[in-house]
């Protein structure tokens, strides 16, 4: 029997349908859309023990008040000092929660915190993974009662409203905003608990800064592309979220280009434009790659 001759343009046609069944088998299996990075659950398993490390090799968790004031935006301060005893602040991601003892100290100090003021002082609660009071905490908090709490043992997104309440003030000063690998469900969450005309003050090292001023040759912790995978700003990403307002400052001579961000809610329908984490690598800070859904 003599071969089946194939015209070219036949074997052509042949060729691209064995292609295209190829593809969307692939695509089928979800091969394409699942998070590009292998082996990315063993990242966060590693996430998981920089956590709990303790000592020398732990990552810095005592940053005081005025430590707060210089990597906050402008008018973190002053939002402070405007709080009254009824009012709110949590500090997401508080570490030893030095930040609140400063804050609460300065009320019997000779020389008050300069930041915060000296009147009338919050309640205020401190969020962090792993339980870090010090010896410290407890003598100075002993008399405050239940005006400063400190929470540890989730993340943010296992408190609901419920058990949190509402707060006027939000800080993340390097806790979960920079650690997340979820950084449109925490912002959510976030967002929840602020109160419509409050505000979240937050801080991003080693990103793309909104206003472009980052130095030739700096590298990246914080990378975000959109759903045709085009570089995005996290800013950007940030002003496609309803019913805030968005304040970015550059910091391009810091150690690593910083982001200072500061979120006001203006109103109750928030909806934040969902990421997907494609590349997750553990690290105080861990490095991230998220891209938007479509
Ligand atoms: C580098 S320490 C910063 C501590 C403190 N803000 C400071 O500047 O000294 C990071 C803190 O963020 C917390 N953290 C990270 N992700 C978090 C999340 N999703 N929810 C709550 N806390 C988180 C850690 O447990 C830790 O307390």
């Amino acid at each position: 029997m003599s071969p089946v001759k194939w015209s070219a343009k036949a074997l052509n046609a042949a060729r691209l349908a064995v292609v295209i069944i190829l593809a969307s088998q692939l695509l089928g299996a979800g091969w394409v859309q699942e998070p590009v990075q292998p082996r990315i659950d063993e990242e966060f398993a590693k996430q998981e023990k920089i956590y709990r490390r303790q000592g020398a090799r732990s990552y810095t968790a005592n940053r005081g008040l005025s430590n707060y004031a210089e990597v906050l935006p402008t008018g973190f301060c002053d939002a402070l000092g405007r709080l009254g005893s009824s009012n709110r602040w949590l500090d997401i991601g508080a570490g030893e929660g030095q930040a609140l003892l400063d804050y609460y100290a300065a009320q019997d100090d000779a020389a008050p915190e300069k930041c915060g003021g000296s009147g009338p002082k919050a309640r205020a609660v401190a969020i962090s993974i792993e339980d870090r009071r010090t010896e410290k905490w407890k003598q100075q908090t002993a008399s405050l009662g239940d005006r400063l709490g400190y929470l540890s043992g989730k993340r943010l997104r296992q408190y609901s409203l419920d058990e949190l309440g509402k707060f006027q003030l939000i800080t993340d000063v390097y806790g979960g905003f920079t650690y997340t690998e979820n950084l449109s469900r925490f912002l959510e969450h976030v967002l929840s608990l602020l109160e419509i005309g409050g505000a979240f003050y937050t801080v991003l090292p080693s990103v793309h800064l909104e206003d472009g001023t980052d130095k030739l040759g700096s590298w990246y912790k914080t990378e975000m592309v959109d759903a045709a995978s085009r570089p995005l700003k996290v800013c950007s990403w940030l002003r496609q979220t309803t019913c805030t307002k968005i304040t970015c400052e550059s910091k391009p001579n810091w150690d690593e280009p910083t982001q200072l961000i500061k979120i006001d809610k203006v109103c109750s329908g928030v909806a934040v434009p969902r990421t997907n984490v494609v590349e997750y690598t553990a690290g105080s800070p861990p490095s991230r790659r998220f891209q938007l859904e479509r």
